[in-house]
């Protein structure tokens, strides 16, 4: 297993007052997991604070979306320039959200991980089936599609992939941990077949209605290197529970 990342997604919520005080409630909360990444993922309007906000503490900055031109004319676009500006480390690509609702196609996905690591930003690529594609067992066939087209001319170095199926994001039906494993071993596969050995060193987060209850159990799995959190994320006790499941079980 990999040192274990945890990434808080909060989607469309927070105002600057509310970053703060989540951020000044998890911090203490949060001090002593140094075995693992801590990455809180706020919208772009809370990011400004929220890297202050954090500056001293182990937690690092993530944002939702990019776009994958520097600068230009391009309304309502945010560049991986802004987001290093702004202080993040990381940045969310490709979740199901946006495939769904704002067309978010493997190519464009592809554009965008290109434009983060181009700026050193590091990418965490979303994949994933819907449950009709589940139901109809095309998981495979889908993920293989999304990885190919996903990663497209891209070095292994400083990616990280967060295998969501669409079915359990903010459902409550989580994959069991046979379900999460099952996949994140196709896709540990399939990279070590794309990249040799080095993709091994590649993290692999599982999302869809983690929980501080069934965080443990998902983080034994031996190809799941941690989680990307919505619902669960946007209490700080909650999420603070999430990231200290390695000492909460001794
Ligand atoms: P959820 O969301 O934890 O609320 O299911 C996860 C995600 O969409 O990243």
């Amino acid at each position: 297993m990999n040192r274990p990342l945890i990434v808080a997604n909060w989607k469309l919520n927070k105002t600057i007052n509310e970053t703060n005080a989540f951020i000044e409630v998890l911090i203490p909360l949060a001090k002593d997991t140094n075995d693992i990444d801590i990455v809180i993922a706020p919208p772009f309007t809370a990011l400004h604070s929220a890297h202050l906000a954090l500056k001293e503490s182990n937690i690092r900055l993530s944002a939702q979306n990019l776009f994958h031109e520097d600068k230009g004319a391009f309304t309502g676009e945010i560049s991986p320039l802004m987001l290093v500006d702004v202080g993040c480390n990381y940045v969310i690509i490709g979740h199901s959200e946006r495939r769904q609702y704002f067309q978010e196609t493997n190519e464009i996905i592809n554009k965008k991980i290109k434009a983060a690591l181009k700026h050193a930003l590091t990418p965490i690529f979303c994949i994933g089936e819907s449950l009709a594609e589940r139901e109809a067992e095309k998981t495979f066939d889908i993920i293989r599609i999304q990885l190919a087209e996903g990663l497209k001319e891209i070095k292994p170095e400083g990616i990280i992939i967060a295998y969501e199926p669409i079915w359990a994001i903010g459902t409550g039906k989580t994959a069991t941990p046979e379900q999460a494993q099952e996949v994140h071993n196709f896709i540990r596969n399939w990279l070590l077949s794309f990249y040799g050995k080095d993709a091994s060193k590649i993290r692999i987060i599982y999302g869809g209605s983690v929980t501080p209850e069934n965080i443990e159990s998902l983080m034994n799995c031996i190809d799941v290197d941690g989680g990307l959190v919505g619902g669960a994320s946007l209490k700080a006790d909650s999420f603070a529970k999430i990231v200290n499941y390695r000492r909460r079980k001794s």
